[in-house]
């Protein structure tokens, strides 16, 4: 079965595409026949030299597909079912999604609400699993609908599901983005208004900037995330899942004992099962509401993979790289 291959042997990585047939690390594993992946970011961090994100030295990279259950022995996946697979060691300790077929443990596995397509699901993938878990975190600690909900990192995979989502669901969505020339786009996708990345640090030699923010999903950590904590209203929540600036936090306890804010830490990678029911079921209620073809910023084979990794690595893209395993 083609698959792309990231293989690192001492110091020296390369990236090809090759025949490999999946393997099942445990007999209760399920085979999907892969019909679309995506590329994430953490899928660079995996096929980059002397990665600290990837666990063993050889594999099929891909931390997420979408597919339709071939082998299955579990009764909650029977062959045939629609299924999303992200999550765990996938393409990242073993083979993942960028391959015509995956073999996966039952809790990497989803099954799709019917609103929402394997193409979509791609679309959606491990970036918009994490928007909508970020979405039903603020839910959950009380976002109140009379105030603007900022979105981090914005032209991004999980940031332009954000917006998107967040628009969907009738929240007031602002957009911070270091790509101004994407702005329209960002409206495109419900933003109502766009501010720089400089812009989320409001009076930076004050301890506390204006109580701006009713919510905030951030992508970006680092700088931004202190900036944003210094920023949200009384009692609000950031929830927070990315650090393509930087995974250090240097901030003070302001903003938590004055202003009563939340920091929520959202993981998509050992999400437990109900949290996984529960965010794809609130994503088959909004797929009906979005357009997800603008979502995409181009669709590859395997063999393009290389440039696509390098292109997200380079903050280079705008929503989504959907992979296409067996095209045609
Ligand atoms: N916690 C989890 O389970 C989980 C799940 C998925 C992703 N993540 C993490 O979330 C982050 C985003 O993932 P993604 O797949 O959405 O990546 P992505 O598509 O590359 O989006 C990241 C966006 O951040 C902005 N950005 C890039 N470099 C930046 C910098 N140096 N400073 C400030 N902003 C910068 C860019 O948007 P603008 O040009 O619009 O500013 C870029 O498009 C990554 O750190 C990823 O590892 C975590």
């Amino acid at each position: 079965m083609k698959s792309f291959i990231v293989n690192e042997d001492e110091g020296a990585l390369s990236l090809e595409v090759a025949d490999v047939e999946p393997v099942a690390t445990d007999s209760s594993d399920i085979l999907v026949a892969v019909e679309f992946s995506g590329v994430n970011y953490k899928d660079a961090l995996v096929a980059s030299a002397r990665s600290r994100v990837r666990r063993i030295p050889r594999l099929v990279g891909g931390v997420d597909a979408a597919g339709v259950v071939l082998q299955s022995s579990d009764p909650a996946f029977t062959v045939g079912t629609r299924v999303a697979v992200h999550g765990g060691d996938l393409g990242v300790a073993r083979d993942g999604g960028f391959a015509e077929q995956v073999f996966a443990p039952a809790k990497f596995l989803s099954a799709l609400p019917d609103s929402i397509s394997t193409h979509d699901a791609m679309v959606i993938g491990t970036a918009g699993f994490t928007a909508m878990a970020s979405v039903l975190a603020l839910e959950h600690h009380g976002l109140d609908r009379n105030g603007e909900v900022v979105v981090t990192g914005a032209t991004g995979g999980v940031g332009s599901l954000a917006v998107t989502f967040l628009h969907a669901l009738d929240y007031q969505v602002v957009a911070s983005t270091g790509s101004p020339e994407q702005s329209q786009w960002l409206v495109d996708r419900g933003a109502l208004r766009i501010i720089g990345r400089d812009e989320i640090a409001d009076k930076p030699d004050r301890v506390l900037a204006s109580a701006r923010w009713a919510g905030a999903i951030d992508c970006v950590g680092g700088e931004t995330l202190h900036h944003i904590l210094r920023s949200l209203r009384y009692g609000a929540a950031v929830a927070a899942s990315g650090l393509v600036a930087s995974p250090e936090l240097n901030t003070n306890l302001y903003p938590f004992i004055t202003r009563a804010v939340c920091l929520l830490g959202i993981d998509a990678v050992e999400a437990p099962a109900s949290t996984r029911t529960s965010v794809w079921n609130a994503l088959g209620e909004v797929a009906p509401k979005v357009d997800f073809a603008p979502l995409i910023d181009r669709t590859v084979r395997l063999e393009d993979l290389p440039e696509a990794l390098e292109l997200i690595r380079n903050g280079k893209t705008r929503g989504r790289i959907l992979v296409v395993p067996a095209p045609g």
